[in-house]
């Protein structure tokens, strides 16, 4: 059985995880920088890449300690090597170089985006190809179509912020400390969101594309202007968000032919209430909906090795390697 050690560096988040091709995470560790950047209310490349460093070793073997196994166990390396924060995928991209090297493995270079592409499969192995994945995080606002391993269609992208920045941003003007999308969401859960009025960016153009700029200005003014509950600003944030994530994902699914499944990935898929409008969406076009659990939704290792064991399994086992000089992208 194919077992790969994923490494995942590319935010703020240093995880590891030892996955099999049979879908099963023997173990995994995440060690998250959210105290470190709390103060900033976002996330200081320089501290990531920092923290990165100190940590990535000691989490590595503690990963492999906890399922009871060595590196010459292991049949390749698979690490994240962009996009992101560049000296946080520097750190991950060279230990898993080093790695490879001493263990004589092959290296398997992982883009980020496709890790989250590929890790409602991990979840689930009844998801086929092809699928609409909505792909919402803190750096990332896309809907894929995801017609198989390395064939990726994006059909719409965020002209400006991603959705998770917006809800981290409303988290700041609200005062709600960091990360903001958890704290958003609970306090617009008490909220009337009919109170503020708010702009929906790009409703109802050709192309399924997002823009939050204008969003989180409203929001912010909105505020300043005073006299809103905090709540009902909440509220009303998430409905707009709702609404534009709504209306894009049903123009992407008119423009991406049959597919087999609607599929939310990235940490925004967290979100009940957005999780539950796409739910109701999918149902309206006698789609399976499908969102990978929560840990699997944010960054983390395991979908990493996963999509290093779905390239060997397509590209034709271990073979299927890097170069050692594979660069890392920002
Ligand atoms: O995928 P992720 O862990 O990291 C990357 O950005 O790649 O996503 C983190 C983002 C943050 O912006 C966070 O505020 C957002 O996901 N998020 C949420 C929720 N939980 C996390 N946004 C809205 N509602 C949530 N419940
Ligand atoms: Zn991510």
């Amino acid at each position: 059985m194919m077992l790969v050690l994923g490494i995942e560096s590319s935010c703020d988040e240093t995880a590891a995880a030892l996955v099999t091709a049979d879908r099963t995470i023997l173990a995994q560790r995440i060690a998250s920088q959210d105290e470190a950047h709390r103060p900033y209310g976002g996330v200081v490349p320089e501290i990531a890449a920092r923290a990165h460093a100190e940590r990535i070793a000691p989490l590595i073997a503690a990963t492999l300690a906890d399922a009871g196994l060595a590196l010459g166990d292991v049949d390749a390396i698979a690490a994240t090597a962009g996009p992101g924060l560049i000296g946080g995928v520097m750190v991950g991209l060279v230990t898993a170089k080093a790695l490879a090297m001493a263990g004589d493995k092959p290296l398997l270079a992982v883009n980020h985006l496709e890790g989250h592409a590929l890790s409602p499969r991990l979840a689930d192995p009844a998801l086929e190809f092809p699928y609409l994945l909505l792909l919402a995080s803190g750096g990332h606002c896309q809907l894929l179509l995801v017609e198989g391993v390395g064939r990726y269609r994006r059909l719409g992208t965020t002209i400006d912020d991603a959705l998770g920045e917006a809800f981290d941003k409303t988290a700041k003007v609200l005062g709600l400390g960091y990360p903001g999308g958890p704290a958003v969401e609970r306090l617009a859960a008490t909220g009337d969101a009919r109170k503020v009025p708010l702009p929906r960016p790009l409703l109802g153009t050709p192309e399924p594309h997002f823009s939050f700029a204008g969003l989180k200005s409203a929001v912010l003014r909105a505020r300043e202007a005073g006299g809103h509950d905090p709540a009902d600003i909440a509220a009303a944030f998430q409905q707009a968000a709702i609404d534009c994530v709504i209306d894009r994902t049903r123009l992407a699914l008119a423009l991406a032919g049959p597919v087999g499944a609607l599929v939310v990935a990235g940490g925004v898929a967290a979100n009940l209430a957005i999780r539950a409008a796409l739910e109701a969406l999918a149902a309206g076009h006698g789609l399976r909906f499908v969102a990978p659990p929560l840990a699997l939704c944010t960054d983390n290792a395991a979908m990493i090795a996963w999509a290093g064991l779905e390239r060997m399994a397509a590209e034709g086992g271990a073979g299927a390697g890097d170069p050692l000089d594979f660069a890392a992208r920002p």
